[in-house]
């Protein structure tokens, strides 16, 4: 049998049953099986609260991977977005808006930094943030033509193109992606001396993240980003923080590098910034470092575009209207510290900063797949990290009675009785 007629024959079958009409074998039949999602099929959601097409209604304790940080359909969002889908949308950086500006400004005076390149995607604003770094060196730094080196962190995630899996330190990222672009260094998380160890006169810059998310929230010791800012200050090399996750209030500072009072030469943000409606991503940095790029250098037919502007100069505003950040703070060290009073040997280690918490199990006692099936039939939805990690990053705009009930529901799953059995 030809090629071509299996395929044919797959596909009548699937057209000839039950599958055409159900959302989740749609997906499985005609997607690429890159994410194993849990069994929910979502069809509306509100502030911290998401609704399946049977009507059951979940608390969000995932915020799309800290995406929706204002809550799902932000009223003021929504209205903004309308009108100005209505006005003009898209028009590409070949003109100029009358939006795109307005918001640059805004993120530059909210960060204390020069310049803006708006982007989409957060893997995008990475590649960008390499491409400056690079040219930086060249020109600026006078490191010979194609020698620069970007240092990274063992267990980092900055995306998913060929550059950035390639700086990699998971396998599963890499394995039958390469060949892979040259120029990185890894070295260990949480290690100033590290660092200090591995800089030579060709390395243009130190690329981290203040907090691992996709790692499993790993925080480092305080202190860490202090340390290596001085060391980047001390050997001319650029500090960018991918802050694409930790930004915007998630870890009860506007800035996750506020918390130490570090400064970056470079830094990229996502995520958060499209407000839970759009994708809106931004490497930010000193005029010393945008300036090297030229008219053709890079470019983005959707980046900046003036929809995008009015949506995350909105969504910045109402991060500090509705007082988010400080939300973040408060609430992330009330649920922190409900948390540590479950006692259950299931939770080997709470860890996180803000509303970016995760829960580490003891494997021997449990899988996180094992527990979110469990959390979401009890109407909480959350996703495991490496197995092992419960990761809890709900909307900013979650309520404390919603904590409390989501503090429940963990309770519920987590806590085990003295006879080995789970208390539901
Ligand atoms: C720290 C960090 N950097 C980069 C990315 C990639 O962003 P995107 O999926 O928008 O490309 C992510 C996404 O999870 C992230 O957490």
């Amino acid at each position: 049998m030809s090629k071509q007629s299996v395929i044919g024959d797959q596909q009548s079958t699937f057209s000839n049953d039950f599958k055409l009409h159900n959302p989740i074998e749609l997906e499985k039949h005609y997607g690429a099986a890159i994410y194993d999602p849990l069994p929910v099929v979502l069809s509306r959601g509100l502030g911290a609260e998401l609704w399946d097409t049977s009507g059951k209604r979940y608390i969000d304790m995932m915020s799309a991977y800290s995406a929706v940080s204002h809550g799902h359909s932000h009223p003021r969002l929504v209205n903004l977005l309308t009108q100005q889908a209505q006005r003009l949308s898209i028009c590409s950086r070949a003109f100029y808006s009358d939006r795109l500006g307005f918001f640059l400004k805004k993120v530059c005076d909210l960060t204390q930094m020069e310049c803006a390149l708006p982007m989409n995607t957060g893997a995008e604003a990475v590649e960008t943030a390499i491409k400056a770094a690079r040219k930086w060196a060249y020109t600026v730094k006078k490191v010979a033509c194609n020698q620069a080196e970007i240092i990274v962190c063992r267990g980092n995630f900055h995306g998913r193109t060929t550059t950035v899996v390639g700086m990699s330190s998971k396998l599963q990222y890499q394995f039958g992606f390469g060949p892979f672009a040259p120029g990185f260094k890894m070295i260990e998380y949480g290690d100033p001396a590290a660092l200090s160890a591995a800089i030579t006169s060709n390395t243009a810059a130190f690329l981290v993240e203040p907090i691992q998310g996709e790692r499993g929230i790993v925080v480092p010791p305080n202190g860490y980003l202090r340390a290596v800012e001085k060391i980047c200050q001390k050997n001319n090399v650029l500090l960018i923080l991918d802050e694409i996750q930790t930004g915007l209030g998630r870890t009860g500072r506007f800035l996750a590098c506020d918390h130490e009072g570090v400064k970056p030469d470079g830094l990229i943000l996502g995520k958060a910034l499209g407000g839970g409606l759009l994708a809106v991503s931004l490497f930010l940095s000193r005029r010393e470092v945008m300036g090297v790029f030229t008219p053709g250098d890079h470019g983005s037919t959707f980046g900046g575009n003036p929809l995008a502007a009015t949506v995350g100069l909105e969504a910045l505003e109402i991060l500090f209207d509705e007082k988010l950040i400080e939300r973040s703070e408060e609430l992330g060290e009330y649920l922190h510290q409900n948390l540590l009073k479950i006692s259950s040997p299931l939770i080997k280690e709470v860890r996180g900063k803000g509303l970016f918490i995760g829960i580490e199990l003891d494997s021997h006692y449990a899988k996180g797949r094992e527990i979110v099936l469990q959390l979401l039939e009890h109407g909480l939805l959350s996703y495991e990290t490496h197995d092992t990690v419960i990761r809890l990053a709900p909307p900013l705009v979650i309520s404390k009675q919603q904590l409390d009930e989501a503090l429940i529901l963990l309770k519920k799953v987590l806590q085990v009785n003295t006879s080995g059995n789970r208390n539901y």
